[in-house]
């Protein structure tokens, strides 16, 4: 997109815009190699190259927030040695390098949040803001409230116990019931090692919120930007 010169400058944090137009009258700025003292011009600076005494300017990059439906059958690293899907690949027409923030397994499908600010990836991350997370789990047969307690309270994983957790039967089926929990912690396959645990496997597992941010109606395979009131949702 084109801009104009001075607030390129300025957004790269060279100088303010009024003083770049006095670096530009005084010959200071290049676009392509050639000096430029016209005033006002108007350059797209993703294809031309701006320099400010030389050295060329880099626009600070954009930070892009997105929340993805995750499918099931991809991975939430960045490139796989087994060569399987990435979830990256379902974002189109993004030229920043987004990343997963924290990951889903394989098998598990939903919100996904990706983004390029490592800064708040870190944030969202880190345990001490215990974002809840939740979860819809379809388990073989019908764990009984006992069972349901248990995973309430808190259960001995690999030798830690888990912090208590919120559960509710959704829907029983014959020989499957249909969970929803809600987590803060983010161990590896957490959901699912739990569920195991009380002697309930988990046959599919789907993530429908982080914090208070739902996944909604967002389709499979599909993604949308995050806005401000998005990104503070995720920590309510
Ligand atoms: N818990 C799991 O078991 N798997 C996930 O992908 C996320 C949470």
């Amino acid at each position: 997109m084109k801009e104009r010169l001075q607030k390129i400058l300025a957004r790269a944090g060279v100088c303010s815009r009024r003083k770049a137009e006095e670096h530009i009258k005084k010959g200071r700025v290049a676009i392509d190699g050639r000096i430029v003292t016209e005033m006002g011009l108007k350059i797209d600076p993703d294809h031309h190259l701006i320099e400010f005494n030389s050295k060329p300017v880099s626009s600070p990059e954009e930070k892009i927030y997105i929340l993805l439906n995750k499918p099931s059958g991809y991975v939430t690293t960045l490139n796989d040695p087994q060569g399987r899907p990435i979830v990256t690949s379902l974002l189109k027409k993004i030229s920043s390098r987004v990343f997963p923030v924290g990951r889903l397994d394989l098998d598990t499908e939903g919100a996904l949040i990706m983004t390029n600010d490592g800064e708040l990836a870190q944030r969202i991350l880190h345990p001490s803001f215990e974002i809840n997370k939740t979860y819809v789990a379809k388990v073989a047969g019908r764990p009984n409230q006992m069972k349901l307690q248990q995973l309430t309270r808190g259960i001995e994983l690999e030798g830690r116990k888990t912090s208590p957790a919120r559960l509710k039967i959704l829907n029983t089926e014959a020989s499957t019931s249909t969970i929803e929990i809600t987590i803060h912690e983010g161990r590896k396959r957490q959901v699912r090692k739990m569920f195991a645990a009380i002697g309930h496997r988990v046959l599919e597992l789907k993530r429908i919120a982080y914090g208070g941010l739902k996944l909604g109606s967002l389709p499979k395979g599909k993604y949308r930007f995050l806005s401000k009131k998005d990104l503070k949702k995720i920590f309510s």
